[in-house]
């Protein structure tokens, strides 16, 4: 095995049998000794509870609190993934890096660590689904380290891989962001499905921008650095999720990556930035002296309380479409007025939008929404002349329009609309007879 100490606290799932060990062997390549391992995705699910609800088979792969494991949310797809979180502190135990991702495997898909170094997922049939493309690059082994970076090393103990450079939707302390690449993280689509999901975080030169990759527009900013808040100036090709000691009693902790971001009063060294489903950045601490809850949500940038920017200023705050103060989600405009909102509370359908047919529009006071916070619109426009720029667009839902300057935004998508004081700030919003 490549990694033969298995932490007390995994040694109830690893006695279950979840995973069959194949083989596992030193093989002599060319002077070099490599750990190999084959195992096969079958057998029993664990029994513990997991994010996402997802079913899981603990492979002997782990650093407390990491731990290998394929996982499924639905039938016959699995993900080979890191998950963090020990079973004794009776917490939901995370999903932090997946291999696979949006390329699940099939019952009986094998994880094998090749005698010429390669680290190889295939399905049971033998197609390879996902490798590190590291054979013949002097890898003699594979281990997880501390801080939950997966790595294969070579005689020397040089890094040939790790999987730090490989995120998915979360950073784990210690891990960057660069220039070049890794410059993302990709939101998961959804909690059933891990795919990748439509909101991005870009790091780039002036700092970082988030994307909503919203139907065939092209990617849409609702956050950019031009704000200041997460603005990166000075040398320096890379930004790093780190959480240490603000004091020197430790008595409170700080987690930042180019900002400060939390604060928590424990020993936060395992903490997570993630691009959360919906979107938002958030920052997840694990501190497992405690029994219960171990996990806390420590940060969340679009929150009035944990965060720095309004709640309302997410897109998905209130799902596909409403009215947003507060934080809450407090009406649904409709051509009849604000309704109630509800979770399905929606912009009217375009289905039958087609040129020659005129659609109409319906006006919400004292609104905007992320297209006016990070882009200049345009104008001055006459109100008629955005309108009918929108008309002839199928897909433009509606604009966002400030009746004293004349500035137009035309929305692919409208979502969340937050509630502001100033009521010549207008959405008007596209419908159809
Ligand atoms: C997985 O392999 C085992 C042993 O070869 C076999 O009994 C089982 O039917 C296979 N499972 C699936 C779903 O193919
Ligand atoms: C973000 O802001 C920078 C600096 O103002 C600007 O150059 C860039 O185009 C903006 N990005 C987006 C997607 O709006
Ligand atoms: C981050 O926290 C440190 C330690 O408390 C403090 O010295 C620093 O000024 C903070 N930085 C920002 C940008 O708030
Ligand atoms: C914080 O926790 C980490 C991981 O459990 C540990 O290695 C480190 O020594 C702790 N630091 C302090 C100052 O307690
Ligand atoms: C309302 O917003 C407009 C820009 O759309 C601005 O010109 C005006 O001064 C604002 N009014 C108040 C009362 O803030």
């Amino acid at each position: 095995m490549a990694v033969p100490f298995i932490p007390p606290s995994f040694s109830s799932a690893s006695l279950c049998l979840c995973l069959l060990l194949l083989a596992s062997a030193t093989i002599q390549t060319r002077g070099q000794k490599v750990e190999t391992f084959t195992y096969v995705n079958e057998g029993e699910f664990g029994p513990y509870i997991t994010e996402y609800d997802a079913s899981y088979r603990v492979l002997p792969i782990a650093s407390s609190p990491f731990q290998f494991a394929f996982y499924n949310t639905t039938p016959d797809a699995f993900y080979l993934a890191l998950r963090m979180g020990t079973v004794r502190s009776e917490s939901i135990l995370r999903w932090v890096w997946e291999a696979n991702r949006g390329r699940p495997v099939r019952e009986n898909a094998t994880f094998s660590l090749l005698p010429n170094g390669n680290l190889v997922l295939a399905e049971a049939d033998g197609r390879v689904v996902w490798s590190t493309n590291t054979a013949n690059k002097g890898v003699v082994g594979l281990k997880v380290l501390p801080n939950g970076n997966v790595v294969l090393y070579d005689a020397k103990g040089r890094f040939v891989w790790q999987s730090f450079d490989y995120p998915t939707d979360t950073l784990l302390v210690g891990q960057s962001l660069r220039l070049r690449d890794p410059n993302k993280l990709v939101s998961r689509k959804s909690a059933v499905d891990g795919s990748f999901g439509i909101y991005s975080l870009v790091f780039g030169p002036g700092g970082i921008t988030m994307y909503i990759n919203y139907v065939a527009s092209k990617p849409l900013a609702y956050y950019n650095y031009s704000d200041g808040l997460l603005s990166f100036s000075g040398p320096g090709d890379s930004v790093t999720f780190v959480c240490e000691p603000e004091t020197e009693d430790n008595f409170a902790w700080e987690c930042k990556l180019i900002i400060n971001l939390s604060r928590p009063k424990y020993n936060a060294t395992l903490s997570f930035l993630r691009l959360d489903i919906d979107g938002n950045l958030a920052v997840y601490t694990y501190y497992d002296p405690v029994d219960y809850r171990a996990w806390e949500k420590t940060f969340a940038f679009f929150s009035d309380e944990k965060g720095w920017l309004n709640g309302c200023g997410l897109p998905s705050k209130c799902g596909a479409f409403g009215v947003c103060e507060d934080e809450m989600c407090v009406a649904c405009p409709s051509k009849d007025g604000l309704l109630g909102w509800s979770t399905s509370c929606a912009t009217p359908s375009l289905a039958a939008c087609k040129e020659g047919v005129t659609p109409k529009y319906y006006k919400v006071k004292g609104v905007e929404n992320f297209l006016s916070t990070y882009s200049d619109g345009e104008g001055a426009l006459k109100l008629e002349e955005c309108k009918r720029r929108c008309n002839i667009d199928c897909k433009c839902q509606g604009f966002l329009y400030w009746e004293k300057d004349s500035r137009c935004w035309l929305a692919p998508l409208l979502g969340t609309l937050s509630k502001v004081s100033n009521s010549s700030r207008v959405a008007y919003v596209k419908y159809l007879k």
